[in-house]
C-alpha cells in the first residue's frame, strides 16, 4: 500500500476529492455494499435474509460484535438492554425547555449529547472493553425511551415508562402508542414491520452520518457526543431527512392534482432546484436492495391495516415514469430506501417530522459498530487537508482607510 503521508512529504501534493466521491476513509469489516449490483450485506449476511428472518436486537448484536448471537448471548444482550431503559428523571426537564413544535431531530441530538453528562464514566480516558460495552447497552436502551418521549411531547401527552416484559421493539411501540390509563394492544403486524424497517436502516457503511460518528470519535470524543453528531448529520434532507422530504413532496404533488409528469419535468429542469426526493444514491447505481424489500412490506402493511393511501399511488406512478425516462435511466437514478419508508411510517400513525428520528433509532447499532471498530483499529484523528484558494498575503489596513 502507498504511504500517503510519505508521498505528501515527498511531493507536496494532497489528494482533492470534494465530497469524498472516491476516497476510502477506512478499512471496515461491518457492511459490504456493491452499488453497481445492488448488494447489501451486514457482516456477510444478505440484507434480504436478515430482513426476513432476524429481529432488530439480533441484527444490532451482529453489527456491534461481528457474529450472530447464540440464544443465550441474545437473551443476555436483551436482558441487559431492558435493565437500562429508564432514563434519569432530570432528563425530563429538557423536554420542558424545548418549545412546542420544535423538530424531533434537534431534540434527539441534544438529548443524546446530554446523556454524557448523566454518564460521566463515559468521559474517562482509556475505558476497558467491559466499560465500553456498558455504555453501548445504556445508549441502545435509553435511545428508544427518548425517541418515544419525543413523540409524546409532540402530542402533549404524558410520558409512558418502559416495561421489561416487552422485547425492544414492542417496548418502543408501547411507550409510543401506549397510554397510562389502559393497556394498548400492539398488533404483531406492526411489530414485524417496525423490526424490518429498523433492520433495513441499521447500517450502510461510510455514509455521511457514519463518517461523522467516526471522525468525531477519532478525536477521542465520548460515545454519546459522537452519536449525537451522527444524528445531526442524518437530519439533512440529502441524507436521512429524505424520508420526511419524500412524504412532503408526495403530499404537494397530491395537492397539486397528482400530475406526476409535471413534477418529473421539474426534477429534470436544471434551472429548477427541485429534485425528486427518494431518488438517486451516491453509491447505488442500481435498485437499492432495501427499497425492494420496503416496497413489498409497504404493500403488505397497507393491506393488513386496510389503508388505501392515495400518496402510495402517486409514489408508484412517479417510480414507473422515472424508471422509463432517459434522464433517470442515464444517470442511474433509482428509488432509495427513503422512497417507501415514509409511507409505512405514516400508515403506522407516525407524524412526518418523526420519520428521521425513526431512521436514527434504526441506524444506532450501525453508528455504534462504526465507532467501536474505529476505536479498536486505533485509527488516527480524522483531519482532511485542503487546497487553499484564498488571497495571498495582504497587509492590514486601518478601518478608517478601508
Ligand atoms: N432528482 C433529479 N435529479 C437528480 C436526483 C434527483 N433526486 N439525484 C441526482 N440527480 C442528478 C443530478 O442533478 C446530476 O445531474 P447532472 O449530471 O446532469 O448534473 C446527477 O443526477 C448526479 O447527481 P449528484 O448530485 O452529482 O449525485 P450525488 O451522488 O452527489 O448525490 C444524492 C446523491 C444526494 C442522494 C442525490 O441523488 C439526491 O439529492 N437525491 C435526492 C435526496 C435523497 O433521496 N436522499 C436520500 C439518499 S439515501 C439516504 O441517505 C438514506
Amino acid at each position: 500500500a502507498i504511504d500517503i503521508a510519505k508521498l505528501r512529504d515527498l511531493t507536496g501534493y494532497v489528494t482533492l476529492d470534494v465530497g469524498y466521491k472516491n476516497t476510502g476513509a477506512t478499512k471496515s469489516a461491518i457492511t459490504f455494499l456493491d452499488g453497481e449490483l445492488g448488494i447489501l450485506k451486514y457482516r456477510g449476511y444478505p440484507i434480504e435474509q436478515l430482513a426476513e428472518k432476524s429481529s432488530f436486537t439480533e441484527v444490532a448484536y451482529l453489527l456491534i460484535y461481528g457474529a450472530l448471537p447464540t440464544a443465550d448471548e441474545l437473551k443476555d444482550f436483551e436482558t441487559k438492554i431492558s435493565r437500562h431503559t429508564l432514563v434519569h428523571e432530570d432528563m425530563k426537564k429538557f423536554f420542558d425547555g424545548f418549545p412546542a413544535g420544535s423538530h424531533p431531530m434537534g431534540q434527539l441530538s441534544s438529548l443524546i449529547g446530554a446523556l454524557a453528562a448523566f454518564n460521566p464514566l463515559s468521559l474517562k480516558p482509556g475505558l476497558t472493553a467491559a466499560e465500553v460495552d456498558d455504555e453501548i447497552i445504556k445508549l441502545l436502551a435509553k435511545m428508544s425511551t427518548l425517541v418515544s418521549w419525543i413523540y409524546k411531547k409532540s402530542l402533549g401527552h404524558p410520558f409512558i415508562y418502559p416495561q421489561n416484559k416487552y422485547d425492544y421493539v414492542s417496548n418502543y411501540l408501547h411507550m409510543t402508542f401506549g397510554q397510562r390509563t389502559e393497556e394498548v394492544e400492539i398488533s404483531p403486524v406492526v411489530v414485524s414491520a417496525m423490526n424490518k424497517l429498523l433492520i433495513l436502516h441499521a447500517d450502510h457503511e461510510q455514509n455521511c452520518s457514519a463518517s461523522t460518528v467516526r471522525i468525531v470519535g477519532s478525536s477521542d470524543a465520548n460515545l454519546y457526543a459522537s452519536i449525537s453528531a451522527g444524528i445531526s448529520a442524518l437530519w439533512g434532507p440529502l441524507h436521512g431527512g429524505a424520508n420526511q422530504a419524500v412524504i412532503e413532496m408526495l403530499e404537494k404533488i397530491k395537492a397539486d392534482g397528482g400530475d406526476t409528469d409535471k413534477w418529473i419535468a421539474k426534477a429534470k429542469d436544471k434551472n429548477d432546484p427541485f429534485r425528486l426526493m427518494g431518488f438517486g444514491h451516491r453509491v447505488y447505481k442500481n435498485f437499492d436492495p432495501r427499497a425492494k424489500i420496503i416496497k413489498k412490506a409497504c404493500d403488505d402493511i397497507l393491506e393488513d391495516l386496510g389503508i388505501n393511501d392515495e400518496v402510495l399511488e402517486i409514489a408508484k406512478r412517479l417510480e414507473e415514469v422515472a424508471l422509463s425516462d432517459p434522464y433517470f435511466v442515464e444517470r442511474k437514478l433509482y428509488p432509495n430506501v427513503d422512497f417507501y419508508s415514509g409511507i409505512i411510517y405514516r400508515a403506522l400513525g407516525f407524524p412526518t417530522e418523526m420519520f428521521t428520528v425513526l431512521f436514527a433509532l434504526g441506524r444506532l447499532p450501525g453508528w455504534i459498530a462504526q465507532w467501536k471498530e474505529m476505536k479498536e483499529n486505533k485509527e488516527p484523528i480524522g483531519r482532511p487537508r485542503q487546497i487553499y484558494t484564498g488571497p495571498t498575503t495582504r497587509d492590514y489596513t486601518d478601518i478608517s482607510s478601508r
